[in-house]
């Protein structure tokens, strides 16, 4: 189905999530259907924001804590006529339980505090569910221009022609719009370069395969798909140029936490001579979190390992192990490139707020 927004600020014909001009209705795409099925359900509550975010109907870093955003801006329109002391209360809680629903990408706590910071000086004017809505909305704003700008940046230090290797989902469906290492790869090929993705295919959740895919394929970007411990076997043969993912958080060290996988093809990428780029947006950079060794990595159920599209692989009653994130040290990340600057991944500092 179409996307229902007249006019979605992601840019594209599909959205990760947008907020009803009424200001009373979030669209999501149920990410967990795609490529079979494009459908948006509607939330109409900060706890159901809240619950599309922990269900990973909408993922990745920038797109949750846009969509946190979103489930503050609901809150807000919700809470008409309360008084100020009871409306601050209802915010800070709502925002307690959106940046709560999953713990690895920093953005989620980010795009929380943006709103809530706001919310005090607001909660005596008729007119704050508005503002809070349109501040929702500019952050949204702001995360697609971000995404273009360190396209820009990251585009320059790809070949005039090659293959470049991603892991999960950095496209515009993990953003507001055009992607972190996907918009990097998409402003490349808009100057000109002739570049394919092998796209992994990012056991156990499937980002690669499922979504990584249908977005380039839409695009037109010519793009294979591996499973993930195939990468070393291209390295070997010369197949790949370039690695470029995106970040869930980057530590203020310059360790990256990033889907579970990355930091086997960061090793590869050093062991073979080739680059390990980083594309994140500035919000997904953490100065309050010194190392990697500080990040919280997701556990997610051993349902999603032991089970593909609801079929048991392994013997029943086996448990599996599932962080859903790795750290890269920031030694094995080439370049980071953000919306005002790259760097080497050890002075990643350089470039936090
Ligand atoms: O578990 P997910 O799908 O939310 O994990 C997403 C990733 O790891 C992405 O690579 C990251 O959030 C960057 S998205 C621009």
């Amino acid at each position: 189905m179409a996307i229902p927004h007249p006019a979605p600020l992601s840019g594209a014909s599909y959205s990760a999530v947008e907020l009803a001009p009424s200001d009373d209705l979030v669209w999501m795409l149920d990410q967990r259907q795609l490529p079979h099925e494009e459908r948006y359900v509607e939330l109409r509550d900060a706890a159901g924001v809240a619950e599309g975010i922990r269900a990973m109907v909408v993922r990745g870093a920038p797109a949750i804590g846009i969509a946190a955003a979103y489930g503050l801006a609901l809150e807000a329109h919700a809470l008409a006529g309360a008084p100020a002391d009871r409306f601050v209360a209802a915010m800070r809680a709502a925002g307690e339980l959106l940046a709560g629903a999953r713990p690895t990408a920093v953005n989620l706590r980010w795009a929380v505090e943006q709103v809530l910071g706001t919310v005090a000086d607001l909660a005596a004017r008729d007119d704050r569910a508005r503002v809070i809505a349109e501040h929702a909305r500019g952050i949204h704003r702001d995360d697609v221009a971000a995404c273009r700008a360190m396209g820009a940046i990251g585009a320059k230090h790809l070949p005039d022609r090659g293959t470049v290797l991603t892991h999960c989902n950095a496209g515009a469906l993990a953003t507001g719009g055009y992607g972190t290492a996907l918009g990097v790869i998409r402003a490349a090929r808009e100057a000109g370069k002739e570049i394919r993705v092998l796209s992994c295919e990012t056991r156990p959740y499937l980002q690669g395969a499922r979504l990584t895919t249908w977005e380039l394929e839409r695009d037109g970007v010519p793009v294979e798909l591996i499973t993930d411990g195939m990468s070393a076997h291209f390295f070997a043969r010369g197949e790949i140029d370039a690695v470029i993912v995106g970040a869930d958080r980057v530590a203020k060290n310059g360790d990256v936490a990033n889907k579970i996988g990355t930091y086997g093809h960061a090793c590869l990428a050093r062991l073979h001579d080739r680059p390990f780029y980083v594309a994140a947006p500035r919000s997904t950079l953490d100065p309050a979190t010194p190392t990697g060794a500080a990040i919280v990595i997701e556990e997610r159920s051993s349902d999603e390992v032991v089970r593909i599209g609801g079929a048991l692989i392994a013997p029943h009653g086996v448990h599996a192990r599932h962080p859903g994130f790795d750290v890269t040290p920031a030694r094995l990340v080439t370049r980071l490139f953000t919306e005002i600057g790259e760097v080497p991944g050890e002075r990643a500092f350089e470039l936090m707020r």
